[in-house]
């Protein structure tokens, strides 16, 4: 029922996304199409599912849903530059400043964060203006320096440290560079509905950090085929991580801790939410 659910966002979101960069032209846009494809599609089927827990209408929730999935790919564009993770292989294939040039990387990135704001703004995306502004406003804040911005940046700055960050320090850089886009994802539907974001907020807090710390114990475990990025790359990088700090074992506790967490924050949503469910259980358990 997950599985089948998650394919059918990612084909849904490809489709959007194919549409809504149908009109533009030149390397940039090429760019941006080649970014789009591929992913697992969570933060859409985050925005999708929460949207549907409100009854939101999935013709304007799949706006926010292809806005989010800009913002993660134009993310995961710089991410791989030269002056971050320098990493040469994305979602199976040669990243972007590889198979293109860096320069196209950085605009490509800015490119896909304008158009992900374009995407909230339009009138299709929700009848009420206020509704839009409010969606834009907060991406701009999960997006920006109080969050994946600032995660990234103390991502970079851990490298070079002096001292070992504290857990509580590797808890704060998570919840911004990958808390940040997954909270706004969880949050969308009851925005759009205009209803409480409590509940989802909290379970996408606890999924978050778990899916964050499952990406730092797959650098360690996984497989670079299947993950379609290269691994092993943390620790030679001198990067913070859960892993780092508590080991393999005392990840793994700590994500499956926070799965339960994440869980029992569903409880308002009763029956209605077994797909978000079993998606803070995929997220443990994935294997790319
Ligand atoms: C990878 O995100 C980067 C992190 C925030 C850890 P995903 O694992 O969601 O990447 P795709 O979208 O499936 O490629
Ligand atoms: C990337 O985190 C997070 C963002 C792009 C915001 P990582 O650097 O750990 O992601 P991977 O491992 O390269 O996918
Ligand atoms: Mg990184
Ligand atoms: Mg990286
Ligand atoms: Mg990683």
């Amino acid at each position: 029922m997950f599985r089948a659910r998650l394919d059918e966002v990612a084909a849904q979101v490809q489709l959007h996304l194919d549409s809504i960069m149908a009109p533009l032209e030149g390397q940039i846009a090429e760019a941006m199409r080649y970014t789009c494809q591929g992913g697992k599609r969570l933060r859409a089927f985050l925005v999708m599912e929460s949207a549907r827990l409100h009854d939101v209408d999935p013709a304007q929730a799949i706006w926010p849903a292809a806005a989010i999935e800009m913002i993660h790919a134009y993310s995961l564009v710089h991410d791989d530059l030269p002056c971050m993770d320098d990493d040469d292989l994305r979602r199976g294939r040669p990243t972007v400043h590889v198979k293109w040039d860096e320069g196209t990387a950085v605009l490509t990135g800015d490119a896909l964060q304008t158009l992900a704001f374009e995407a909230l703004a339009r009138p299709v995306c929700h009848p009420e203006a206020a509704v839009r502004a409010d969606l834009v406003l907060t991406m701009a804040q999960a997006a920006g320096a109080q969050g994946m911005v600032l995660g990234q940046a103390l991502d970079i700055a851990a490298e070079t440290a002096a001292q070992p960050l504290t857990l509580d320090q590797i808890i704060a850089l998570q919840d911004g560079k990958t808390g940040a886009l997954i909270r706004w994802s969880a949050m969308a539907g009851p925005l759009m509905a205009r209803a409480d974001t409590g509940p989802l907020r909290r379970y996408a807090q606890a999924l978050g950090l778990a899916f964050q710390i499952a990406d730092d114990i797959l650098d360690v475990t996984g497989d670079e085929g299947t993950a379609g990025k290269r691994l092993n790359k943390d620790a030679e990088a001198g990067k913070a991580t859960f892993v780092s700090l508590l080991g393999l074992t005392g990840a793994q506790d700590r994500a499956n801790d926070l799965v339960d967490e994440a869980i029992s924050a569903l409880a308002p949503y009763g029956s209605e939410a077994e797909n978000l469910r079993d998606a803070a259980r995929f997220v443990i358990s994935r294997d790319s």
